[in-house]
């Protein structure tokens, strides 16, 4: 397994570490855009349908063309079924705008204040669509940013 991404340069090949890498394409969000962003996730956590885990969560994704779009949890009897906050946003601007979006960030809420990061299942969705995105969540010791390639080593891409 290799932990580092390798440049030529001239005759010479260099090698960098992955986070490296990431962190040099990573593209910042202004605070008032994230302000926006983490707004809009609170506003749409209301909305969820959560009466098995009583944990309502909202998330909200800003796309690369500046639109933002929000979903929430929606849970059902059988519990597998169930769509996370995260899903919910990005198949609802697939939805609207077809498949050529492009995440640049997510932000997650949840009605606990606990720390709450996207789910497994969740970040291979962000990942599809926003392999550069940054995602900001509750962490364990407060609000938190991470690259998705931090929370997800590794994703899978069939290009
Ligand atoms: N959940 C989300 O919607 N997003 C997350 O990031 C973590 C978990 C939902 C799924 C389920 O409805 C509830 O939280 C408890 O797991």
């Amino acid at each position: 397994m290799t932990h580092d991404s390798a440049i030529a340069a001239g005759d010479r090949t260099l090698h960098f570490p992955v986070h490296f890498i990431s962190s040099m394409r990573k593209k910042t969000v202004s605070a008032n855009l994230r302000k926006k962003l983490e707004q809009a996730a609170v506003k749409v956590m209301k909305n969820a349908h959560a009466p098995y885990s009583k944990f309502h969560v909202g998330a909200a994704i800003l796309l690369t063309n500046g639109k933002i779009f929000s979903g929430c949890n929606v849970e059902n009897a059988s519990y597998g079924m169930t769509n996370c906050a995260e899903r919910t946003a990005i198949f609802s601007a697939v939805a609207q705008l077809g498949p050529k979006i492009e995440i640049q960030a997510v932000a997650v809420a949840n009605d606990h204040g606990i720390a709450c990061s996207p789910c497994g299942a969740c970040r291979q969705v962000i990942y599809e669509f926003g392999p550069d995105a940054t995602i900001f969540f509750q962490g364990a010791a407060g609000p938190k940013q991470a690259h998705i390639t931090e929370l997800l080593p590794e994703g899978f891409r069939l290009q």
